[in-house]
């Protein structure tokens, strides 16, 4: 269903046509303009845990991948106070994990590093937390590395809702938060996952990944070598809406 012409918010002064449902997030982006994200896959249902697509609706703070579209509505998303807050949030999850992007197998497909790119972080500002996170290469196929999950929960939610075979899970709190896996020995290789899981393709870091696939794709010729973020995922935003309902 194409989005009603009639029904409109406005966001940042422009008039956003959307469908009946439709979050923020959602219509914002098919009709071309991108927020900052990192936790939501619009394949996949959205869980607003990063805040990094925090908008103001009427004057208050909503993550606008969980807030829906209502007609008239006043909607801020590209000031200053709010780009800066979402600089500091990437600065934070920059510097509580280990990224060592230069050296990462996942430079230039990661969603942390375009999106710092995108939002034009010169530095993390933060003391670097250093902190010791478990490798588990266990599995034949699959690799988990802690020190660069972001804790977005994508894994633990298509696990779950998807592959249903609740592999991923998140424990501890604050700074001790980790994922772990549901086995016996606690690792990879004696859990259920299978390199067909939906669950392992769309971690948006270099956290889970396919053994051997690292460098199909050459460095340089990676989707945000080529385009910034805002312009990939709007244009792939649009390519999904299109295919989806015309
Ligand atoms: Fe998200 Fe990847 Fe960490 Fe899972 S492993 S929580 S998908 S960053
Ligand atoms: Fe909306 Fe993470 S993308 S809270």
């Amino acid at each position: 269903m194409s989005p009603d012409p009639r029904k409109t918010f406005r966001l940042d002064g422009r008039e956003i046509p959307f469908r009946e449902g439709q979050s923020v997030f959602d219509a914002a982006m098919a009709a071309g303009v991108y927020i900052p994200h990192l936790c939501h896959n619009p394949d996949f249902e959205p869980h607003s845990s990063c805040r990094l697509c925090t908008v103001i609706v009427n004057g208050r703070p909503f993550a606008s991948c969980t807030q829906p579209a209502v007609a008239g509505q006043d909607v801020k998303s590209d000031t200053p106070e709010l780009n800066e807050m979402r600089r500091s949030l990437t600065e934070m999850l920059l510097v509580e994990g280990n990224h060592y992007c230069p050296a990462c197998e996942k430079s230039g497909s990661c969603r942390l590093q375009a999106t710092a790119y995108a939002l034009g972080l010169q530095d993390t500002h933060f003391p670097q937390f250093f902190p010791h996170r478990d490798v588990d290469a266990s599995h034949p196929d699959i690799i988990l590395d802690r020190d660069r999950c972001i804790l977005c929960g994508l894994c633990v939610r298509i696990s779950r809702t998807v592959d249903r075979k609740n592999v991923f899970a998140m424990t501890g709190r604050g700074i001790a938060t980790t994922i772990v896996v549901d086995s016996p020995s606690g690792l990879l290789a004696d859990s259920r996952v299978s390199r067909d899981d939906e669950s392992v393709k769309h971690c948006p870091v270099g956290a889970l990944m396919m053994k051997g696939e690292a460098f199909k794709i050459p460095i340089g010729e990676r989707p945000y070598d080529k385009a910034l973020i805002s312009e990939d995922s709007v244009a792939q935003f649009q390519a999904r809406e299109a295919a989806a309902h015309g």
